[in-house]
Formats: structure tokens, C-alpha cells, sequence
């Protein structure tokens, strides 16, 4: 470790999330008003300290009215491992490893030290950079909050109100056409969004990746409620789910990935009980937009965690929400271990007390 901190960089990788510039305000303002160090922003994920040009210093001007906005001031790519980049010259794919030159970018911009904001692929990559020296620390994030290492990532319950408000929608005109209405939801190989959406939108089927389900238990739902006079049923799906080997028929269900699993779904339901069948798939809606004021805490919260992290020499380490207080873990504890819903817990409990089928 540096015997003193003076300037840090910071970079977001992967797939964007609603909070991430709170983050970024976060690390910016403690850095400068706490500790006083320099910050210098690195743009798109790693990819900046390959091309470091346009790496700028961030001050109080530069993160200004950022804490209410979606994106990442900063860029981001959910591609590019430097240590294995992949792109293509003279119409030849080409892997090169451009490490080494990252860290040497790094000492010409004067970092002491690294915050990188990312999921579990950014988190992998920042911790071979710790291991070849870099003095890294980590911030989480997913909309799909399926990373075990923290209870609650930022992101995610912005993503929940935003499938929530579109279900409320969606339940609407499903009761003027008396249809079977689909709504699919991201979050990857967890159920969170999909359940916590679905259950908060007062679904009345939720698909999630932990609980199989059958086509058959949809259609008899579905029909349990038409006798009921209830002629219109609202299904969230998340975009994670292993569809069922055969239909309601006993006919092979096409293999479906994230973004036409429910119109997958949709097809078998209206052959089997001939009902008028939409579907929606709210894929970017998720992430883009206004943070909750929950997702902007915790990430201003985790931003100055962070540097409190570089303080104190806690390299190599990542912040984490544990019990509602902000902690810290290893980074190698917390890559590839994920928390996917547990089909006992009291939420998947409330949701099947209250009528909601999960098709199982
Ligand atoms: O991990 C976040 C997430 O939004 C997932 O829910 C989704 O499957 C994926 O990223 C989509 O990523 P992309 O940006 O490649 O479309």
C-alpha cells in the first residue's frame, strides 16, 4: 500500500443499474471533502484503462444533480475482459490480453487506488488486478439481487417498482379483454423481480427459476378462475425460468431464452385453453430511470463505504449490506456465490397464502 493516498480512480462496469451514479457521488464527495484526495473518473468499465484518453478528474461540478438520474456518468460495457479482450482486425477475431497495459495506464494517471462499481464479472476481473498489484476495492451492484455476499444490492427495488407499476397497467386492460396477460420479467437465473413484482402487482401466477412449474397447473389456474368469473389472469414470469420439458398437450416446449420465455409460455397457454393471449416483455424499462430514494441512500451509502475501504487499507475487498448495516468481505468471497429465492421463505409463503400460483 501507498504511504499515502492522493488520487483514486473510479470505473462502472457491466450492465447499468439505477443508483450508480448515487455511488459515484458517494466515492466523489467523501474522497474530496473527507479525505481530500483527487478522483479520476475512468470511462466505460476497464475499457478505459486500456484507451485511458478520455479519463477526466471528477469534482463537485461533476457530480452535481447526478444522484436522482439513472445511467452511469461514467459509461459502462458489459464486454471487454482486458484480460481477455475480443475484437475483431482485418475480419479476424483476435484475443489479446491487455493487463499489463491497464496497469501500466493506472500508474500514468497517478492511481493509489481503484474503486470498481460492478457485478460479479467486474468484481472477478477487479480482483486479478488486486493480484497483480492494483490496490482495488469493490462496489456491488444488480438489478437482479442475487448476489449473496450483500442482503440487497442498489437497483433492484427501483427495477421491482418500475415491473410494478407496468403490472398495475397491465391488469388493467387485462380485465377489459378478459386475456391472459404475460409480463417478463429480468433478473437472470433468480426469481427476486419476478417475485417481489408479481406479488406487489397482486399477480396471479408467478414463474420463477426456483419453483418448477407446469403449462398444465397454469391452464387449470387459469380456468379455476374463469369459473370463478374472473376471466382475465395476470402471469409474471421472470426471464431466468427452465421451461418445462412437454406443454399442457404433452407436446416439446422449444427451448426459450431470456426475452421470448414468455412468449414461449404464451404460445402453449392459448393452444391449450384457447384464450386470448398478450404478452410483455419490460427487458431495459428495468434498468433505465429515477432511483428510489432506497437505492440512492444505498448507494451513497456503499460510495463512501468505499473510501473509508481505501483508508483503512482494505484492499481487495468489497462493500456489503449485512443485518442493514454496511460491512465489507473479501471480493473472493463474494464472486460466483449467488442467493437465488428460497422456495420456503416467507415471502414465496405470503404470496401462496394470499392465492398466488406459482404453477408447481
Ligand atoms: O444482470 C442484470 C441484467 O439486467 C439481467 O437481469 C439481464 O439478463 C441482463 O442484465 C441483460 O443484459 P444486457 O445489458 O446484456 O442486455
Amino acid at each position: 500500500m501507498p504511504a499515502t493516498i492522493r488520487t483514486i480512480g473510479i470505473s462502472t462496469g457491466g450492465g447499468d443499474c439505477p443508483g450508480l451514479n448515487a455511488v459515484i457521488r458517494g466515492v466523489v464527495k467523501a474522497a474530496l471533502l473527507d479525505h481530500g484526495w483527487r478522483v479520476i473518473g475512468i470511462e466505460d468499465g476497464f475499457d478505459g484503462l486500456i484507451w485511458p484518453e478520455k479519463a477526466r478528474e471528477l469534482d463537485h461540478a461533476s457530480v452535481r444533480g447526478i444522484l436522482d438520474r439513472g445511467c452511469t456518468i461514467l459509461g459502462t460495457t458489459n464486454r471487454g475482459d482486458p484480460f481477455k479482450y475480443v475484437f475483431e482486425a482485418n475480419g479476424q477475431k483476435i484475443v489479446k490480453d491487455f493487463s499489463g497495459q491497464c496497469l501500466e495506464n493506472a500508474k500514468k494517471l497517478g492511481l493509489d487506488a481503484l474503486v470498481v462499481i460492478g457485478g460479479d464479472g467486474t468484481m472477478k476481473i477487479g480482483q486479478q488486478f488486486f493480484e497483480r498489484g492494483l490496490l482495488v476495492v469493490g462496489v456491488p451492484k444488480t438489478i437482479d439481487n442475487d448476489l449473496s455476499a450483500t442482503e440487497v444490492t442498489f437497483g433492484f427495488e427501483t427495477a421491482v417498482q418500475t415491473a410494478t407499476e407496468a403490472i398495475d397497467r397491465i391488469q388493467t386492460t387485462a380485465e377489459s379483454h378478459d386475456r391472459v396477460m404475460i409480463v417478463e420479467v429480468m433478473g437472470r437465473d433468480a426469481g427476486w423481480i419476478a417475485l417481489w413484482a408479481g406479488l406487489a402487482g397482486n399477480a396471479d401466477i408467478v414463474l420463477i427459476p426456483e419453483i418448477p412449474f407446469t403449462i398444465e397447473n397454469i391452464c387449470d389456474k387459469i380456468w379455476e378462475r374463469e369459473h370463478l368469473g374472473r376471466k382475465f389472469t395476470v402471469i409474471v414470469v421472470a426471464e431466468g425460468v427452465k421451461l418445462p420439458a412437454t406443454d399442457a398437450d404433452g407436446k416439446p416446449m422449444p427451448p426459450a431464452k431470456p426475452g421470448q420465455v414468455g412468449n414461449t409460455i404464451a404460445y402453449s397457454i392459448a393452444r391449450h385453453t384457447a384464450k386470448d393471449v398478450r404478452v410483455t416483455v419490460l427487458g431495459h424499462i428495468q434498468r433505465g430511470g429515477t432511483p428510489t430514494a432506497f437505492d440512492r441512500l444505498l448507494g451513497l451509502r456503499f460510495g463512501v463505504a468505499a473510501t473509508d475501504l481505501i483508508a483503512q487499507g482494505k484492499f481487495g475487498h468489497m462493500v456489503c449490506l449485512r443485518d442493514g448495516k454496511v460491512t465489507h468481505c473479501p471480493i473472493t468471497e463474494a464472486i460466483g456465490v449467488y442467493r437465488l429465492v428460497d422456495a420456503g421463505s416467507d415471502i414465496v409463503r405470503t404470496a401462496r397464502a394470499v392465492g398466488v400460483s406459482f404453477g408447481d
